[in-house]
């Protein structure tokens, strides 16, 4: 088994020390008391090392996330990453034999530990409550007399749209996602305690949700802002909507990227952190981008403010 202490990682059988570090354009963020290394995997990416590792740092090799899986495997994990996070995705992917894979996709469960954390203390802030509410509203139009027998949410957090929703529709099945274990826990206990049989929720992430069940109305509101790999999980949602059935859901674009680079304050390292693919420009998409990744027409169905346009896309 592997040991997590502080900022090493030790194993009882084999100790070979290896630092594990957070790649540079991942957080460009860390400290101010970190350096950057070439990662010895050859990758040729640079990687954040705290000071602190400096000395052991020339002795032993530095891997990036992408290239210490196969490390991992086969030499036993030694010493010391950095950042929190390697730390809680290692955590994350480290089976009972102490075998960490870490998969391709990691960049996803960078804010898993951290949107498992937050549901256990915080509440819903008012404001995406008071969003969540005419959501609802908005949607009670929408499907009307439409025949729609099931709805998904994904990122569904404390999920209040679906709740009323659910209230709402007794006869249409309800289903809430989120890769949250703690707000899922949440959710199902208010449903039980409320006696609402139409609404589950179940945990699921994207990109890549399990490929279950399609639905007729898929939903996704506020969630595709964290994401790296946003095309994929545009793709997957789509794929999980019944023919004839819809996708509704908000996406970041170039307005989103300038409003959000003017209205973080410099300083506020953890919104740097959450949005930084966005700020980046790395998980950017347009209508007509969305277009081309669906092959159908996304037409509006709200605009909220420039930077949040909620599309509508109708699956053949
Ligand atoms: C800002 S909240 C939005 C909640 C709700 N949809 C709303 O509009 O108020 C984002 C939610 O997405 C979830 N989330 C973040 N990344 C996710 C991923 N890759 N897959 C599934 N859920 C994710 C978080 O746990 C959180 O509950
Ligand atoms: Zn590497």
């Amino acid at each position: 088994m592997s040991r997590i202490t502080g900022l090493s990682i030790t194993r009882k059988r084999k100790n070979v020390p290896v630092i594990i570090a957070m790649n540079v354009r991942d957080f460009s963020l860390v400290s101010s008391k970190s350096f950057k290394v070439v990662c010895s995997g050859g990758c040729g990416e640079e990687v954040w090392v705290n000071k602190r590792l400096e000395r052991i740092s020339s002795k032993v090799p530095v891997f990036c996330l992408d290239c210490c899986t196969a490390y991992l495997e086969t030499s036993g994990v030694g010493y010391a990453f950095m950042t929190r996070a390697c730390r809680d995705i290692i955590d994350k992917f480290t089976d009972e034999r102490g075998v960490c894979k870490i998969p391709e996709n990691w960049r996803d469960y960078i804010f898993f530990m951290g949107w498992d954390k937050h549901w256990e203390t915080n509440e819903e802030p008012e404001g995406a409550r008071d969003f969540a509410e005419e959501m609802a509203d908005r949607l009670k139009e929408f499907m009307r007399g439409k025949g729609i027998g099931s709805v998904a949410d994904y990122g569904c957090g404390p999920a209040t749209t679906l709740f009323r929703l659910a209230e709402h529709f007794i006869d249409i099945d309800f289903y809430g996602y989120d890769m949250a274990a703690s707000i899922i826990r949440k959710n199902t206990e208010k449903a039980r305690e409320i006696g609402l049989m139409n609404l589950s929720f179940v945990q699921d992430s994207l990109p890549n949700p399990r490929k279950t069940k399609k639905f007729d109305l898929v939903t996704c509101f506020a969630t595709l802002h964290y994401m790296e790999e946003i095309e994929l999980a545009i793709k997957r949602l789509f794929e999980r909507v019944n023919p004839g059935g819809c996708l509704i859901f908000n996406y970041p674009n170039t307005y989103t990227r300038k409003a959000y680079q003017e209205g973080i304050h410099p300083e506020d390292k953890c919104m740097k952190m959450r949005f930084a693919s966005l700020l980046a420009g790395r998980n950017i998409v347009s209508q007509r981008r969305i277009h081309e990744i669906l092959g159908a027409r996304p037409k509006k169905f709200y605009s909220f403010i420039r930077s949040n346009i909620y599309v509508l896309i109708r699956k053949a």
